[in-house]
């Protein structure tokens, strides 16, 4: 009774959740990355946990530590990314709240670059990065029964972002405006729309605390009556 009283409606479901930047090297003691702190990927993994969810949490090398009481798979680069994600397969639903860098270094060194001394910067070259959201979204057999994307973007917030869910395969988009006039990128608040195949839900700007318990609660909705995986 009291196990009945305490579980949560995520209970028995396995959710993956990916956040943080990826760090690409350019040799071993260089890296592209970018400024994503995390905070948003954590605060959906820590919401989902609460709900009672079994949570694999992926994460590149965040500037916000990671939640308690889930399991852990720190990853660098987005290829480790993606290997994690598979490996981590199959779960109930996937949360692909990561920045993962769309490239990556195609002719990163063995070794530290050295100045040759004769004023010449290298010339580093990029290669496309896989996309971990379009091929789990893509997958046949084994594809979560939910997988929700996110989309920062700075103009035509809707439009784009539903371009994107159509171009992914994936269930739900969790867009945000990022342009600078918002004040979003980097601070404790979001403003989010969900887009579905029901088209676009303006959420009102809260913490993004609020923001993951709030999309926390619709997976769970979502995946009542689906089969257990
Ligand atoms: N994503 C991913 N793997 C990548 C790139 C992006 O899984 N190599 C995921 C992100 O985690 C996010 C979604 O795809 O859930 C959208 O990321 P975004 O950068 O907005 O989309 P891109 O397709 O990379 O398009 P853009 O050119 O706008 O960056
Ligand atoms: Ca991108």
């Amino acid at each position: 009774i009291e196990a009945a009283l305490t579980a949560g409606p995520l209970q028995g479901r396995h959710v993956l959740v990916t956040s943080g930047p990826t760090h690409e090297p350019i040799d071993p003691v260089r890296y592209i990355a970018n400024r994503s702190s995390g905070a948003q990927g954590t605060a959906i993994a820590a919401a989902l946990r609460d709900l009672g969810a079994r949570v694999t949490f992926v994460t590149g090398p965040a500037t916000v530590p990671p939640p308690a009481g889930v399991d852990l798979r720190r990853v660098e680069t987005a290829r480790e990314m993606l290997a994690a994600v598979e490996a981590a397969l199959p779960a109930d639903a996937a949360v692909f709240a990561a920045a993962v860098a769309d490239w990556r270094v195609a002719n990163a060194a063995g070794q530290k670059m050295k100045k040759d001394g004769s004023g010449q910067a290298p010339a580093l070259e990029f290669a496309e990065n896989p996309d971990i959201l379009a091929t789990v979204s893509r997958m046949g057999p084994g594809r979560p029964g939910l997988v929700v994307g996110f989309a920062a973007e700075t103009e035509k917030v809707v439009d784009h972002a539903t371009a994107k869910r159509a171009r992914k395969g994936c269930d739900w988009i969790v867009a945000n405006d990022v342009s600078p006039e918002t004040g979003i990128m980097g601070g404790s608040e979001n403003a989010v729309v969900l887009i579905s195949e029901r088209g676009a839900e303006h959420w009102p700007r809260m913490a993004k605390e609020a923001v993951a318990q709030r999309l926390a609660r619709r997976i769970a909705d979502q995946l009542i009556g689906q089969p257990v995986t």
